[in-house]
């Protein structure tokens, strides 16, 4: 199948956020495709649509099976079907995530600077955000470790918010470092929420590392893009 990476439909004037701008201005800040959705999904939902009526629907055992084989075939590591459950968006899954796993009043642990909406997440279920941020050289952006420790050892701080790979700086953390997070919150008692929507955009040979595919993972939550 040939994949059109040259054109982008015009979709001004279509209520749209991000092309909601005035004549000249980019929008850049929103993370909204301006390629066509490719053709296999277009025909998918063409022939639903066709059928003409719509109603309470699950996803079955071959909606988990595909998303199963994609991180098989894409990343090297074969989730489980029953470690996986439907949601309608990451962010509606993170706040609902914030509520069960964490109280009123709790410090939930992100690394600044991050995806602004975590913090809407976080503040508007009356949690603390807390940050241990990242370091910046001037070039390279790292974690503070001894930081990073202490604040996951806070008794207060029940919740950490990964970003894997991270959401602005665009870094595609190494195994070691998902590995240590890990292992530095299941130490703790924290339990650590894995953002990987991202997980397909890293260059070939990155080597993206899903949360889910370490050892020290009795702890984590971990989230992906719907395929
Ligand atoms: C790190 C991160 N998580 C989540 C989202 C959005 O998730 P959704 O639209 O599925 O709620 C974005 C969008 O930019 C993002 O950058």
């Amino acid at each position: 199948m040939e994949y059109d990476f040259e054109n982008a439909p015009d979709r001004s004037h279509t209520d749209l956020v991000k092309w909601d701008v005035k004549p000249g201005e980019l929008p850049m800040w929103i993370a909204d495709m301006d390629f066509k959705t490719a053709p296999e999904i277009i025909e998918a939902m063409q022939a639903k649509i066709s059928l003409g009526a719509f109603g309470y629907e699950w996803p079955q055992k071959d909606y988990f099976n595909a998303v199963a084989d994609w991180y098989e075939t894409e990343h090297g590591c074969r989730p489980h079907n029953d470690w996986m459950i439907f949601t309608t968006g990451v962010v509606p899954a993170i706040s609902t995530i914030v509520r069960r796993v964490s109280h009123i009043g709790d410090n939930v642990l992100v690394q600044e600077p991050v995806y602004n909406i975590f913090y809407n997440s976080i503040l508007n279920n009356v949690r603390h955000v807390l940050s241990s941020d990242l370091a910046f050289d001037g070039k390279n952006y790292s974690v503070d470790w001894t930081d990073l420790e202490e604040k996951l050892a806070n008794p207060l701080t029940t919740l950490m918010i990964f970003c894997n790979p991270h959401n602005p700086i665009g870094k595609v953390w190494t195994k070691a470092e998902v590995q240590r997070v890990a292992q530095l919150c299941q130490k703790h008692h924290v339990v650590l929420l894995s953002d990987e929507i991202h997980d397909d955009l890293v260059r070939k040979g990155q080597g993206y590392t899903p949360a889910f595919s370490i050892e020290a993972k009795s702890n984590v939550i971990f989230f992906s893009f719907t395929k």
